[in-house]
């Protein structure tokens, strides 16, 4: 359906062309004196000018031609020239009977020009657990994942791991210490190697951060692991089979850690396999005159004679050779492009990387690696920090794990639920892990990804305020409504909008009317926090209109009717706008 919006400035346009006026003065907005007027336009202030005449005038002559829309239940014309709108109940129930007709898109329209993204989200390290500074990407990524496809574009997301840098020669050398004899390390084998992996996930994260803490005492062994990594990238075959051995058990971990978080991604490639496309990728870069040895290394400029602030040249590979970070993302995005011909190559990362995605980006641009249309974002989102105004810590200060982070608002939220003593164990616990992960991502899509935020678990769990667990229980209790009307013997079958006879009814379908144009803004700006406030703002017009209205004992049946089929739209609306969210509601709380 075509935005309310865009609906009531195409009228508004007729409105100042029937005047006499150019449409372009035609400029509708949110009102932002909502006590006076839902909808305003400004326009005729500024079209006095140009036909020199008084605003309110002007304002006048627009409004005479409107007022006899049956979109407006009232058009004024205001000092000194402002134009207010109000909007008919009926075109109000229409729009809405239009959402409810569409179970799928409740009115989103499906883009016309598809885009095909490529989604880089995630982003973990294998053989470290996953952390608290991957919350962010992975809650983030999920969301703009989903809210691209329900605009209608085709997204492939790829969790591209961290594989091919100095943790694995870590790990590779920690290991050769403890288990010399194993075959990976005897240069003349020749044979299979085992399938089985020598080490388990718990072995695999006792051994990085060991190795990682040795490396920064022992400066052989830090050599050690260098080397290592060198001798992985050069193709060493036993150090092959241990990486695969390494993202196998990996692998299979993290997708248990994303699937408990309600995220997914199509691909699970990772650093290493951009490996066999390096080669070719340098040569191209060499022989089209882009890359040159500096110092040794191999580096592309990409400095621009519009920078303000110095970008350092990109460099390609070290002077041993080794490949760098920015030489695997450059050549991943020689696959992504060669797979998918996407339009648009989308990052979420932490924000403190952006010089890094200026720098590939550029280089990316400069060498063709991607055409001049390929858009390339990068969604760069900022720290999330404890309430001292710091990164999130441990309480002894480490660095936090993902697990414990949710386990412990899990048991907050079942603390909580268990209060109000009305359901078993099992389904309190069942419940709070919904309800927690509500309270953690909404907590932080709730903000601009760009921003840091504080992670403060009393107020994200609260069930008051702009959180996750406020939307639910708004939920919850919509549907206990619906189970008690169906209890009492009716049917949810012949429900029927009408035009609002109230206030609460009438703000409450001005809040769900823009619901398509919300998931739009969330999707072209990156931003699911425009999308939150959506739902915030929904859910707020729905328990004033809950405190405000009779609803199970109306007795106009035709009043109860309406009232029931507002409340299922509105949770509906709101249920489709949390999944856009990666999270869901439980039945009860
Ligand atoms: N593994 C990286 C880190 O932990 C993030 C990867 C982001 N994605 C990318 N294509 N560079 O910092």
């Amino acid at each position: 359906m075509k935005e309310i919006l865009e609906q009531i400035k195409d009228e508004v346009r007729e409105g100042f062309k029937k005047a006499g006026m150019d449409e372009k003065y035609a400029m509708v907005t949110l009102s932002n004196r909502p006590d006076l007027c839902e909808y305003q336009c400004n326009g005729a202030m500024a079209a006095a000018k140009e036909y020199h005449k008084a605003p309110i005038v002007m304002a006048q002559a627009v409004a005479e031609q409107l007022c006899n829309c049956e979109m407006f239940e009232s058009v004024e014309a205001v000092a000194p020239g402002f134009l207010n709108f109000k909007l008919s109940g009926t075109f109000l129930a229409d729009y809405a009977k239009g959402m409810q007709a569409d179970r799928e898109f409740f009115g989103m329209e499906q883009a016309k020009n598809p885009e095909t993204i490529v989604l880089d989200f995630g982003g973990p390290n294998v053989a470290k657990p996953l952390h608290v500074g991957h919350l962010r990407s992975a809650v983030i990524g999920e969301a703009i994942k989903r809210i691209a496809k329900f605009a209608g574009h085709k997204v492939i997301s790829d969790v591209h791991l961290g594989d091919w840098g100095l943790q694995m020669g870590l790990i590779i050398t920690e290991l050769k210490l403890r288990k010399p004899e194993l075959v990976y390390f005897d240069p003349d084998y020749t044979g299979e190697y085992p399938k089985e992996a020598p080490f388990t996930i718990s072995e695999l994260e006792e051994i990085y951060p060991t190795a990682s803490g040795k490396s920064k005492e022992d400066e052989d062994y830090k050599a050690a692991a260098m080397e290592a990594t060198h001798e992985l990238q050069m193709g060493r075959r036993g150090y092959r089979a241990l990486l695969d051995h390494i993202l196998n058990v990996s692998v299979t971990d993290l997708k248990k850690n994303y699937e408990n978080l309600n995220v997914s991604f199509d691909l699970w490639k990772g650093e290493s396999d951009a490996d066999p496309y390096i080669p070719d990728m340098v040569k191209k870069m060499k022989e089209d005159g882009y890359a040159y040895e500096s110092e040794g290394a191999l580096v592309v400029d990409v400095a621009e004679e519009s920078d303000t602030k110095e970008i350092p040249p990109c460099m390609i590979l070290k002077s041993d050779g080794a490949a760098l970070y920015n030489t695997t993302d450059l050549a991943t995005m020689v696959w992504r492009e060669a797979d998918y011909h996407p339009t648009r190559m989308s990052y979420v990362v932490d924000k403190r990387q952006e010089m890094h995605f200026v720098q590939c980006f550029r280089c990316a641009k400069k060498t063709g690696i991607v055409s001049d249309d390929t858009r390339l974002e990068f969604i760069g989102f900022g720290t999330m920090n404890g309430k001292d105004g710091k990164p999130f810590k441990t309480r002894e200060g480490g660095v936090m794990r993902l697990s414990s982070l949710i386990a412990d608002v899990n048991e907050k939220m079942y603390e909580k639920i268990m209060e109000n003593d009305t359901m078993t164990e099992e389904e309190a616990r069942k419940t709070a892990g919904i309800v927690a992960l509500s309270a953690i991502k909404y907590g932080d899509l709730s903000n601009q990804p760009s921003k840091d935020y504080i992670f403060d678990i009393d107020r994200f769990t609260s069930f008051e305020g702009n959180t996750g667990p406020y939307i639910l229980y708004t939920i919850v209790r919509m549907k206990s409504i619906i189970k008690k009307y169906e209890a009492s013997g009716k049917s949810l079958e012949d429900l029927a909008l009408l035009a609002p006879g109230s206030e609460p009814e009438k703000s409450l379908m001005l809040s769900l009317v823009k619901f398509n144009s919300a998931v739009r803004n969330a999707f072209e700006e990156s931003m699911p926090n425009r999308l939150c406030a959506y739902i915030y703002e929904l859910a707020n017009a729905f328990n004033h209109f809950y405190h405000e209205t009779k609803i199970m004992t109306e007795e106009d049946e035709n009043k109860q009717k309406h009232y029931m089929a507002l409340l299922v739209l509105t949770k509906d609306v709101l249920e489709k706008a949390i999944d856009l969210l990666g999270f869901s509601a439980p039945d009860r709380m």
